[in-house]
């Protein structure tokens, strides 16, 4: 169990690499890559039951972590209806995943390189009338295979599972499923339906994330991981 303390919209696995919420992310990483010894994990999407529980939080920083770990890693803001990844990573959203899957824009035009070596983005783009017609097309999945061949690790933030079926779509495309809880916002049935959901569609969960996990009123904003 690992404890990720995070205050501020920013990355704090980057502000000090020493410090024990960048610890906690170390651990975080090496909970998954030792969650499957049969199955490859390269494909993770981190997703929640509902919007604000920290889905953008814990891929950005995730991401980053995986990067300083020397290995070549995408995110992917599959979060069409609410991306921030180009904010976060301070990046242009002129085009994105939506101009890949609507054949404006060619994958190796739009993959952006970040101020993090290793660590590239693939923005979410203009927000399109039909994401979740386009992340079950046919240029979604051969997409994701050329990316495979390309990155080490591949992460994607998704949209809330509950409100549309974007989440359970992407998950057909993932390795692996990490679910973010905001404890202190959600009922726990709402949770084990968000789970539900994904298993329905057969995802592969490794591991769920309690953000704002208070233990002491001086403590707040942590994180706690548990794998499946
Ligand atoms: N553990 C945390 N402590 C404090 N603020 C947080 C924490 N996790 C997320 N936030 C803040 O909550 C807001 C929503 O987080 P975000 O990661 O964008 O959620 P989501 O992607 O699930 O909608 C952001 O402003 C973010 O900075
Ligand atoms: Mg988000």
């Amino acid at each position: 169990m690992s404890r990720l303390q995070n205050k501020k919209r920013h990355l704090n696995v980057l502000t000090n690499s020493h410090s024990p919420i960048a610890e906690a992310y170390r651990s975080l990483r090496t909970n998954i890559d030792f969650s499957s010894v049969d199955e490859k994990t390269q494909v993770i999407m981190v997703t929640s039951a509902g919007p604000e529980e920290g889905k953008s939080t814990v891929i950005s920083n995730l991401a980053v972590t995986y990067a300083q770990d020397e290995r070549k890693v995408l995110l992917i803001d599959a979060d069409m209806r609410k991306p921030t990844g180009h904010r976060t990573f301070q990046l242009s959203n002129r085009a994105g995943l939506s101009s890949v899957l609507s054949h404006q824009s060619d994958l190796e035009e739009v993959i952006q390189e970040t101020e993090v070596s290793n660590l590239y983005v693939l923005t979410a783009g203009p927000i399109p009338p039909n994401p979740s017609e386009m992340l079950n097309s046919k240029r979604m999945g051969s997409m994701m295979q050329l990316l495979r061949e390309q990155f080490d690790i591949i992460l994607i933030d998704t949209p809330p599972v509950l409100a549309v079926t974007d989440a359970q779509l992407i998950a057909s495309n993932s390795d692996g499923v990490l679910l973010v809880i905001h404890s202190g916002k959600v009922k726990k049935d709402i949770a084990i339906k968000a789970k539900e959901n994904l298993l329905r569609v057969n995802a592969r969960m490794l591991g769920v994330i309690l953000n704002n996990v208070k233990r002491k009123a001086s403590e707040e904003y942590y994180y706690y991981y548990y794998g499946s």
